[in-house]
């Protein structure tokens, strides 16, 4: 049973001091937790996030949560993917709604951005999803179609298994409204149908597609029952270690199975 991710996204939060100070914690909290803990912290925090992660000897995946899809050369204020990976990240989010809106990126963009960094040899966190108005005027399936297809352009079969769907309808980010049950599933469905079409249904099948849009530590349990949903991406209840353990613990398999018992 591959692992469930399980992944925070400080975003513009956090200074290296709290950053450490999460990562002790987090760690103490989830010491009975197998799930796949990625944290995707502010650039800065990068090699002292790692430093700490090594040091708990915990298996936490640190990600940036951006890079500038250029190799080098006179873009004051940017880095690129290879000094990402440097820094010792070893993921990146590409294509998140924020990214898309408040910095222009379009799917070209997403596209040259999921080159780079498999080339550079981080796990991509590739998010896509609907925005309000596509989804009041059924466009939902369409857009989920249009982004996968356009994201995915010239990425082979097997660099499939470096990359994470994230599904964030863009209405349920950080508005405090969640997708439903229903809503999560078919538009996993669509993602998984499309890349059956794209590649094969192998494939389709083991890609790793998490949820992400106002997960708090309520709402992780029901989330997780869900059929086909291999964990979650979450904003700002990532932010407390208490309430992102909560979230880790509902994604974990060897807690279920001693449940079950
Ligand atoms: P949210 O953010 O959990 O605060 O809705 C999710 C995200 O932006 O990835």
């Amino acid at each position: 049973m591959p692992k469930k991710y399980v992944m925070a996204n400080f975003k513009m939060n956090k200074t290296n001091d709290e950053v450490v100070d999460y990562i002790d914690k987090l760690s103490s909290l989830t010491s009975d937790c197998d799930c796949q803990v990625v944290l995707c912290v502010p650039s800065i925090s990068i090699p002292l996030a790692v430093q700490k992660v090594n040091e708990k000897d915990r298996d936490f995946i640190i990600a940036c949560q951006n890079f500038n899809e250029n190799d080098f050369g006179a873009f004051t204020g940017e880095i690129n993917a290879e000094m990402v990976a440097g820094g010792g990240a070893g993921a990146v989010l590409i294509g998140h709604s924020e990214r898309r809106n408040l910095f222009k990126e379009d799917d070209l963009l997403v596209n040259k951005k999921i080159l780079k960094a498999l080339k550079s040899g981080l796990i991509c966190i590739f998010c896509l999803g609907e925005s309000l108005f596509d989804k009041k005027n059924n466009l939902t399936e369409q857009v989920i179609i249009n982004q996968l297809s356009k994201g995915l352009n010239s990425i082979y079969a097997n660099e499939l298994s470096h990359i994470v769907i994230a599904y964030e309808p863009v209405w349920a980010i950080g508005t405090g409204i969640v997708a439903t049950e229903q809503e999560i599933s078919q538009s996993i469905c669509i993602i998984r149908n499309t890349l059956a079409k794209l590649y094969n249904e192998e494939i389709a099948n083991n890609v790793t597609i998490v949820y992400g849009g106002s997960v708090n530590d309520v709402n992780c349990k029901d989330i997780s029952k869900i059929k086909g949903v291999d964990g979650v991406l979450v904003g700002g209840a990532s932010l407390i270690p208490e309430k992102f353990s909560k979230i880790a613990k509902a994604f974990c398999e060897c807690k279920k199975t001693k449940n079950k018992k």
